[in-house]
């Protein structure tokens, strides 16, 4: 595998329409989605990828059917008591990212208890993006270092340390941003990390998308030339 690629992002997208695909209603797609969850989490991990940030929910997404809501935010417990145990055994470190305070205090208690417990693991971080808004980050980003600069902590400000300020501080850029269903957008995530991400947007529904997809994406993102805004050796006069 290309050795430069250590962080996969991916918006999980496509629930909805699988399930009503199969004439069922909408939470039958997110169950499936935990599903693909662990099959593609296990894989990541496998592979050697360092983290692998998951988009959940978003601050978005709070606008759906209360029942929806609700279905989601259960989920958490559904995806732990499953397959806490097969994280332990792929030495994988939960984390999280997002405004926690609006999450509900069950789904909440069952996230800290998953990091707590994982978090003496040294292989792939599994990074939910729960109640996440990238505009909502970065502008507590710069409330929380307009507070250490008031106080003196800190003075100037760069690229990097601003990054420290963001939810994703200390997690390696983001290599590789997938996102499945066909929606040619970035919904909000990660505005700030995604600046020179590769993309890949396939048609894929989430609760369809298997390890061999994620396969044919990293080969895809291994074919991709990454300038960043240089010029590549073969190209140059
Ligand atoms: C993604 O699937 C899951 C979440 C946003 C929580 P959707 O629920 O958005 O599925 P579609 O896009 O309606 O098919
Ligand atoms: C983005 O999907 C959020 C997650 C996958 C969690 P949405 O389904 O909410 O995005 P939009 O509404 O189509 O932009
Ligand atoms: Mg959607």
């Amino acid at each position: 595998m290309d050795n430069t690629l250590q962080h996969i992002a991916v918006i999980m997208d496509g629930n909805g329409r699988w399930a009503k695909k199969q004439h069922k209603i909408r939470t039958f797609g997110h169950k499936k989605g935990v599903e693909q969850v662990r099959e593609i989490a296990i894989h990541a991990s496998e592979l050697g990828i360092k983290c692998l940030t998951l988009y959940a929910f978003s601050t978005e997404n709070w606008k759906r059917p209360e029942k929806e809501v609700n279905y989601i935010m259960s989920l958490p417990k559904v995806f732990f008591s499953k397959y806490l145990k097969e994280l332990m055994e792929n030495n994988i470190r939960v984390m999280m990212i997002g405004d926690e305070g609006r999450i509900p205090e069950e789904a909440m208690s069952i996230f800290r208890q998953a990091i707590k417990e994982t978090s003496g693991n040294t292989g792939m971080i599994l990074n939910f993006a729960v109640n996440y808004g990238g505009r909502d980050e970065i502008v507590r980003a710069a409330k929380a270092y307009a507070e250490d600069y008031k106080e003196g902590k800190v003075t100037d400000l760069d690229e990097e340390s601003f990054a420290s300020y963001l939810y994703t501080g200390g997690l390696p850029e983001v290599d590789l941003l997938i996102r499945t269903s066909h929606e040619l957008r970035l919904s909000n995530f990660l505005l700030y990390q995604l600046a020179y991400s590769e993309m890949i947007f396939t048609e894929t529904l989430w609760p369809d998308f298997t390890p061999e997809e994620l396969d044919r994406c990293i080969e895809e993102y291994g074919r991709r030339k990454r300038r960043f805004g240089g010029v590549d050796e073969t190209e140059s006069d």
